[in-house]
């Protein structure tokens, strides 16, 4: 009989209790058992007064300070990671006893911060290494003339990013150097995320915690209920799916959208839902994990003369190189750090000079076009093991795309707008990882999926309130949702779509949903720009420069504006169009119409959701 391990070290369990317990451990992700470990160490410390303590609470030295101080979490979170974590950290706090509150930044008055004692940063970086949208103001507030003295601020910042990006964590390292020049004094070493976050996290505010309860105190009035880490386990199957904890979806519809000669190629994909209890919100988005192509997959193997057999030591234990790869790994993408832990197996001369400091450029330049593949051809490791070569990888992050319906119309679907990633670079054909999973092989496999909520990215609550709706390309998928579900909810509120594309003939995506919600009022204007159809390139932000006075109109008698789509030209040039237009019909200078559009945006009736 196989001895469960919890009965060898334990004997008041029974077999059956001691196995059911060794079952639920290994679903469990490193990080949660090591919560729980703590949690455990809480209740056992605390058994003698029958408190349940946090697991912070019971590693906590003796405390120094005063408990009841004001402890602000403050985060910045375009997608909500940051923000679900800064979530986590506060109730953590205060489950051991710390007086902990967290703001969204946008919500923060940034004068506040000369007040403060004790500030804890979660923040994400977007863009080109810029803050949020709801980081933006603080941000600036802290580099600006305006910035307080902040000798007496004890802070630590966790940064959130993702180490493809050329500027990782940018904002976290901002805010964290920031801190201590205008006089902070930091409590935890910050600490930069990338992608897969989520035991880094956790030992960050295991830690940060700690450190916190040493200077300030607390424990003495420890709060009775601990809550889950986000991504954890839920707590009834089937109510709380989630990025650990994925529902399986069949895809039952896989369209393409384009006409015949269209240069581009999305995908109007629909999965199946029913009996999930998965419920959305129009702007929330479907995370995907995905899987590589078998096909690159094999290349892979097959260009590190590598048996896809062999045996290695993935993320959840031993299973076979190919398994890993296919599953489990990241195995396109080149980031710096991946690059910097290969060249040390390496041992190549011209790899070592590419990472020098003076030649980030040229790593840039080599990583663009290039996948894994490209690396190990280029500089060749002799002799690496399977498990060697697993060791350099990151976790296979998952793919966000906006939801394309409503729940409230549509409970038992999810709908998405997919453009299909296919390019040539460099003598290879490349793919994206999810957008042609997606496309091309989502037929019979059931997808893992899970609910990315957005509150930066709603409808307004009041259905009378008109809106504007911007979203060219792919953006068009959320306000397909938006106007599903106010169809559903017979809000009367105006709708006003800007819809773009290269061509009127083969791009117009859901164009029939649009007429038809035209012709019974609910879409009260929609304005197109077909950037390729005339000689002069006409895109959204012209479309909304010509309507300039009407989008002012429509703004001042309440409605919000919404961006969806292209992170890199069009959420800038659409900005632009509207700081101009602002300045326009308002009468105001270019820092007016900048501080008109920053308060639109602190009422949350200018939102984004850019990728
Ligand atoms: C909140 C949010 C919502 C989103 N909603 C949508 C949506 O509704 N629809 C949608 O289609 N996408 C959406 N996206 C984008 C989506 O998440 C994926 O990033 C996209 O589908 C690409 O993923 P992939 O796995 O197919 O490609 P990946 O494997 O991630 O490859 C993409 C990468 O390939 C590289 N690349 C691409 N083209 C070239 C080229 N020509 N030359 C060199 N390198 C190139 C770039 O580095 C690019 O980042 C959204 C993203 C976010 C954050
Ligand atoms: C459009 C876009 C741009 C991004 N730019 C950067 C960047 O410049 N640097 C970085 O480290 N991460 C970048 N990221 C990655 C995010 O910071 C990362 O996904 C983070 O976990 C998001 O946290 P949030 O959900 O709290 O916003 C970018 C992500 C997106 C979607």
């Amino acid at each position: 009989m196989k001895v469960s391990p919890i009965q060898e070290h334990t004997s008041p369990l029974d077999a059956q209790q001691a196995q059911q317990l060794s079952a639920l451990i290994e679903t469990l992700t490193p990080m949660q058992v090591t919560w729980i470990s703590g949690y455990l160490a809480g209740i056992n410390a605390s058994a003698a007064t029958g408190e349940v303590a946090a697991p912070a609470e019971a590693a906590a030295p003796a405390a120094q300070g005063d408990a009841s101080e004001p402890l602000t979490i403050l985060y910045g979170s375009q997608t909500g990671n940051a923000e679900d974590i800064a979530e986590s950290l506060r109730e953590r706090a205060e489950a051991a006893g710390l007086n902990a509150t967290a703001y969204d930044m946008l919500d923060y008055k940034p004068k506040d911060l000369k007040k403060e004692k004790n500030v804890i940063v979660c923040v994400s970086t977007h863009g080109e290494g810029d803050p949020p949208d709801n980081a933006e103001e603080l941000h600036a507030f802290i580099f600006g003339k305006k910035a307080p003295k902040l000798d007496g601020l004890k802070f630590s910042v966790l940064a959130f990013g993702d180490t493809s990006y050329e500027h990782f964590c940018q904002t976290g390292k901002d805010f964290d150097a920031q801190l201590e020049k205008l006089g902070g004094t930091r409590v935890t070493d910050r600490v930069d995320l990338d992608v897969d976050f989520d035991e880094a996290a956790e030992a960050w505010i295991e830690s940060t915690i700690d450190k916190y309860k040493q200077e300030l105190g607390g424990g003495d009035t420890p709060h009775p209920t601990v809550t889950a880490m986000p991504g954890a386990a839920p707590a009834a199957e089937g109510a709380n799916y989630s990025r650990k904890n994925p529902y399986s979806a069949e895809v039952l519809e896989n369209v393409v959208l384009n006409g015949r000669g269209s240069d581009k190629e999305v995908h109007h994909i629909e999965m199946d839902t029913e009996d999930s209890g998965l419920v959305w919100e129009p702007g929330d988005s479907l995370g995907i994990i995905p899987e590589n192509d078998p096909a690159v997959v094999e290349e892979l193997i097959a260009a590190l003369n590598l048996s896809p057999e062999e045996k290695v030591t993935g993320i959840d234990g031993e299973v076979t190189l190919q398994h890993a790869l296919t599953h489990q790994y990241e195995i396109t993408t080149l980031t710096r750090p991946l690059i910097e832990k290969y060249a040390v197996q390496a041992q190549n001369e011209s790899l070592d000079a590419l990472l020098a400091e003076d030649q980030r450029e040229a790593l840039a330049e080599y990583m663009h076009g290039r996948f894994l593949i490209d690396l190990v051809e280029d500089y060749p490791i002799e002799a690496m093991t399977g498990q060697d070569f697993v060791r350099l990888l990151r976790k296979l992050p998952p793919r966000l795309y906006s939801i394309a319906s409503s729940h409230a119309a549509n409970p038992d679907e999810i709908h998405l707008t997919v453009a299909a990633v296919r390019y040539e670079t460099f003598g290879r054909a490349r793919s994206g990882v999810a957008s042609i999973q997606l496309a091309d092989r989502s037929e019979d496999v059931k997808l893992p999926i899970y609910i990315d909520h957005n509150k930066n990215f709603k409808l307004p609550d009041n259905d009378d309130a008109p809106i504007i709706m911007i979203g060219p390309g792919t953006g068009v998928a959320p306000f397909r949702a938006f106007l599903e579900e106010r169809e559903e909810r017979e809000a009367a509120g105006d709708n006003w779509l800007f819809f773009g594309a290269q061509h009127f003939l083969t791009d117009f995506y859901y164009q029939t949903d649009w007429l038809r919600w035209r012709k019974e009022g609910l879409l009260t204007r929609m304005d197109v720009a077909f950037s390729r159809d005339q000689e002069e390139k006409i895109y959204v932000q012209d479309k909304i420069r010509a309507a300039g006075k009407e989008v002012f109109e429509w703004i001042e008698r309440g409605a919000t504006v919404y961006v969806c789509g292209d992170a890199n030209a069009m959420a800038h040039d659409v900005h632009e169009a509207l700081l101009e237009l602002i300045g326009e019909n308002a009468g105001l200078d270019a820092d007016g119409a900048a501080d008109y559009l920053k308060n639109l945006q602190k009422e949350k009736r200018y939102q984004r959701d850019v990728y």
